[in-house]
């Protein structure tokens, strides 16, 4: 597939994605395997919403993903597993090898009852059986919807009723740095109240004992052994869900976000060669499959492109804070995609860490999750890229599916701090609060889409209007992405984080409603405003609010049972950093909690808090202040 190879070439590229969007995603598209051709391209409006893409086109993103590759690259190996624990051995999969084993598990699912269209729902820790598992799904036309391993089983719970799945594939437990953490006994939890689990298929990883129900679990290794390997690729239509991925908004419970087969596979693929000029060499994204990073960048589009990539199952710092640069050597990685937080971190390890490591095989770095600050970007750029590997930052959601706006790799001139330019197809707008849009450069505003994009988010499974009025009621006519953004005077854009209650904590999307209700559930909180603030490491972290009816409560045991709730309704990665007890919360006369002022406090901003004249009781904001941590 040729890819966009001057600045030159992508500036009549983006002029010809806008001028004939659907010949542009046309001819994209010719170059994938379809096992009947599309009718239609592109079928629109931003009112219903309603997105198709290549709609009576038929095929399999697997068959794209896998045995379009055998014939040329059967013995090229996919994945190199890398271990938690460095001494233990690590796994290579072939092409041909994953095919195989996606392919059985493809039967192990049918054996236990999947039909096209079944929601399967996959709680695994980092291992080559969590992608295979994956694709599996898309082999026999089910539809994945993984959830990160770091969330309670209260969490599970809820994202399993919600789209009424019908089979679980878990793993005994998980390593993470020194620790090990059981998945099967949170399932088990998850499942006394998910009554359309017929079946439950077990991966052995940390060997914990499990209990296992007869009847509803069974063994992955037993499984496989009895399963056929031929697995035909189900006939999909472009349209046919392919995924279902949960994610935080500023209100109510994680919507689960609809990706499709067609347009998901073009936009990916599309996204993928461009901003990393994958041009062979080993490829390595960081980020964990329960995310979107890793369904598009660790999954998909690195398969699509016929890519070797390695698939990590520790953590950055574990057993020490050189363990990314040693597995980069061993390698010899070219292309690495990890999170701001990530770098933040190492770099606060110091560089006795890095000294060790050549990291000469590097090419590109790539940046992704929230908005990197500009000493973050030096010091990727000067430490571990050497000053000689083009940074892209990459920004995008997990309802655009792939990244939207990015440099691209060597070609787009960098600027610490900035996302650059909107690839081939995006067209972004800035808009004012109003929804005017801002024209020219040199301006902020909210930022919004106008066109649509192959991988555009679909709809919110089992709820259309609210996806409707998430993304596209706020501005109508417009894709309203919850983000802020500047254009600078060389119309580039700069991300400078979301405008909405939607917090990013360490990468991680987490709603400031959702870690309201988990402390709310503990016995002697009355209400809880929960707000972000900047944090050198997370970017950003959590500061909660609480008002306590208890007066005897005991502040410390009150902070460490608020943790414990909140690790037991959402996860561990939800918990605040600091939780203030209060009297009262500053309302208006209305009863809306002003968050702005809390806010401010918790960024410290005491003297800055703006007009407060219109709130009830105006005391309640000195008691706070007074009370800041
Ligand atoms: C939100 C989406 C994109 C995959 C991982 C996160 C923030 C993402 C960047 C970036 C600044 C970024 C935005 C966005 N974000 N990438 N390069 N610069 N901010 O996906 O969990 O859906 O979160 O992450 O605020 O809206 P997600």
């Amino acid at each position: 597939m040729t890819k966009i190879s001057s600045f030159s070439e992508y500036q009549t590229e983006y002029n010809r994605s806008v001028n004939d969007p659907e010949g542009f995603w046309a001819e994209q598209a010719d170059k994938f395997t379809w096992q009947k051709k599309w009718n239609k391209v592109l079928d629109w409006n931003f009112e219903d919403p309603k997105m198709k893409w290549f709609e009576g086109g038929q095929l399999n993103i697997t068959e794209n993903c896998l045995d379009r590759h055998l014939a040329e690259r059967g013995d090229q190996v996919a994945f190199y597993w890398e271990p938690n624990d460095p001494s233990e051995k690590n796994i290579q999969l072939t092409y041909k090898q994953l095919h195989a084993e996606v392919c059985k598990f493809g039967n192990v699912l049918k054996n236990n009852g999947a039909k096209k269209g079944d929601r399967i729902c996959i709680y695994m820790p980092m291992v080559p059986e969590l992608a295979i598992a994956v694709l599996a799904c898309a082999r026999i036309g089910a539809v994945h919807s993984v959830v990160f391993g770091g969330f309670s089983a209260s969490a599970l719970s809820g994202r399993i009723q919600d789209c009424d799945c019908n089979i679980v594939v878990t793993s005994d437990g998980a390593f993470r740095g020194a620790k090990a953490i059981p998945m099967k006994e949170t399932v088990d939890e998850a499942l006394e109240i998910c009554p359309s689990v017929k079946k439950v298929i077990v991966l052995e990883r940390t060997k914990t004992s499990v209990q296992m129900i007869s009847g509803r679990d069974v063994k992955w290794k037993d499984e496989m052994t009895n399963a056929a390997t031929d697995c035909p690729a189900e006939v999909m239509d472009s349209e046919d869900m392919l995924f279902i991925l949960y994610t935080s908004g500023s209100t109510g419970k994680p919507k689960g976000v609809v990706h499709t087969c067609g347009g998901y596979m073009v936009y990916t693929h599309y996204s993928f060669e461009n901003v990393f000029q994958y041009n062979g060499g080993v490829y390595w994204c960081t980020a964990d499959i329960g995310w979107i990073t890793g369904h598009s960048y660790i999954v998909y589009a690195p398969l699509l492109a016929g890519a070797t990539s390695v698939i990590f199952e520790g953590v950055p710092t574990y057993p020490d804070a050189g363990r990314f640069w040693q597995v980069i050597d061993k390698y010899k990685v070219s292309t690495f995609y990890t999170a701001p937080t990530a770098i933040r971190a190492l770099e606060a390890a110091g560089l006795d860490f890095v000294k060790p490591y050549k990291l000469d095989s590097l090419k590109v770095l790539g940046s992704v999750g929230e908005p990197i600050n500009e000493e973050a970007w030096n010091w990727y750029n000067e430490n571990i890229g050497k000053k000689n590997c083009p940074i892209v930052d990459t920004w995008w959601q997990t309802e655009t599916g792939g990244i939207l706006i990015s440099p691209l790799a060597g070609l787009t001139k960098t600027k610490p701090g900035y996302a650059t330019l909107p690839l081939p197809g995006i067209q972004p707008i800035l808009v004012d609060d109003k929804g005017n849009e801002l024209k020219g450069n040199g301006v902020e505003g909210n930022l919004c889409i106008k066109f649509p994009w192959p991988s555009i988010i679909r709809t919110t499974f089992g709820d259309h209007e609210r996806c409707k009025q998430n993304y596209f009621a706020t501005y109508p006519g417009l894709y309203f992405t919850g983000d802020g953004c500047k254009r600078d005077e060389d119309g580039y854009y700069r991300i400078t984080g979301r405008v909405d209650d939607v917090m990013n904590v360490s990468g991680h999307r987490i709603g400031t409603a959702e870690v309201e209700s988990a402390i709310n559930t503990h016995i002697d909180i009355v209400e809880s405003a929960v707000v972000a603030y900047p944090h050198d490491i997370k970017g950003q972290g959590i500061y909660a609010y609480v008002i306590c009816t208890n007066k005897n409560k005991d502040h410390d045991s009150l902070r460490r049972e608020i943790l414990a709730e909140v690790t037991k309704v959402i996860g561990p990665i939800a918990k605040p950093d600091k939780i203030q007890i209060v009297s009262g919360l500053p309302k208006t006369r209305s009863g809306k909690i002003m968050r702005r002022i809390l806010r401010k406090v918790a960024e410290g901003e005491m003297n800055n808090l703006g007009d407060i004249s219109t709130l009830l009781d105006p005391a309640v904001v000195e008691e706070i202040k007074n009370g800041a941590l």
